[in-house]
């Protein structure tokens, strides 16, 4: 359940960053989300989906999630720096009853863009090859579509640079690029796509590939500390975790050291985890106490320090 015109309060703090419990709506209205206005290099969220069936955190459906998603846009986008980035992770959605996707996902988008006066800087597609295949009924049972296996990241800013070095996020060279750096020589001139390939441009090392928009991540390691956390604690395991990969690209792409990092809709605390590994500050946000104790699995000071004071069995 939210809480509704409660003050969130810190759950826990680390070196870098802290936990709030509360609502993003009751964080934005509170002191220390006015004191955060310009001050957010990042802000990266997986919101609640639009869902057809409402779950336990309460997802809102239809017209009502387009409204509640762009206000919430509009007042976060505030809280951004000037070259700040707002980077938003959607997944699809289909229609009750019927193997038709959704287009709430795409209208969200459309709704958050004008609703925050944000540019689209560039779209992500995320594809998770170990997702189970859904929608069951249609994919599963009656075979009539393929598994839905990506989601989209949008990632947006009010001006058309954003802070962002792609160097950042350098990928390894293929082999054939490293046989190439070798051999310091290729067939230069034009291609049938008309390309005009210079007699040196692919004969410098710049230390990896500059990677495409098409990302790839899988969420299926079992043994991760925050899983083990949770079991022996015997917390619920958030059931829509982002890979850790994918926070890792966009921290990385988009801030420097000690910027500070925002999810308002924190979930397991991906987000914070990673962005305390890299030297970022943060801040997170989220209502559900079970995903917050859960979350703590994911610091080491943090899960210790909890274990510490919690009481002694008599
Ligand atoms: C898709 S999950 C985020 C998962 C997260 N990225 C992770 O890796 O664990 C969305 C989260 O938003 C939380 N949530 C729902 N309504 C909220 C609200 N009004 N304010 C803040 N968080 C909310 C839910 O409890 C849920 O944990």
């Amino acid at each position: 359940m939210l809480m509704s015109g409660n003050e969130p309060t810190i759950a826990y703090e680390t070196d870098l960053g802290a936990m709030y419990q509360g609502s993003v709506e009751d964080f934005l209205d509170s002191s220390l989300g006015c004191g955060l206005r310009g001050e957010a290099q990042m802000i990266f969220t997986s919101p609640p989906f639009p869902l057809n069936r409402k779950k336990r955190y309460g997802n809102k459906v239809g017209t009502e999630y387009l409204e509640w998603l762009g206000d919430l846009a509009s007042s976060l986008g505030d809280l951004l720096t000037e070259d700040g980035s707002f980077v938003v992770e959607l997944g699809n959605a289909w229609e009750p009853g019927e193997p038709v996707m959704s287009t709430l996902a795409l209208e969200a988008l459309l709704r958050v863009l004008s609703a925050g006066d944000f540019k689209l800087c560039q779209q992500f597609v995320v594809n998770n090859p170990a997702r189970l295949p859904s929608p069951a009924q249609w994919v599963n049972v009656e075979r009539i579509r393929v598994k839905d296996s990506y989601t989209n990241v949008w990632w947006m800013s009010r001006v058309p640079r954003p802070k962002a070095n792609n160097r950042n996020v350098l990928t390894g060279y293929s082999p054939s690029m490293k046989k190439l750096l070798r051999r310091q020589s290729y067939n230069s001139g034009r291609r049938p796509s008309e390309h005009k390939i210079g007699e040196t441009s692919f004969l410098t090392d710049n230390g990896g590939a500059i990677p495409g928009n098409v990302l790839e991540f899988s969420n299926t390691v079992s043994t991760d500390r925050y899983r083990a956390y949770c079991r022996e604690n015997d917390l619920k395991v958030h059931p829509a975790r982002m890979p850790p990969g994918l926070a890792e690209f966009f921290v990385k792409l988009l801030t420097e050291e000690n910027d500070l990092v925002l999810d308002p809709f924190g979930g397991s605390n991906t987000t914070g985890a990673v962005a305390e590994e890299l030297g970022r500050q943060w801040i997170s946000i989220e209502p559900e106490p079970e995903y917050i104790e859960g979350s703590k699995g994911r610091f080491d000071t943090v899960a210790r320090d909890s274990a510490e004071a919690a009481p002694e069995p008599i």
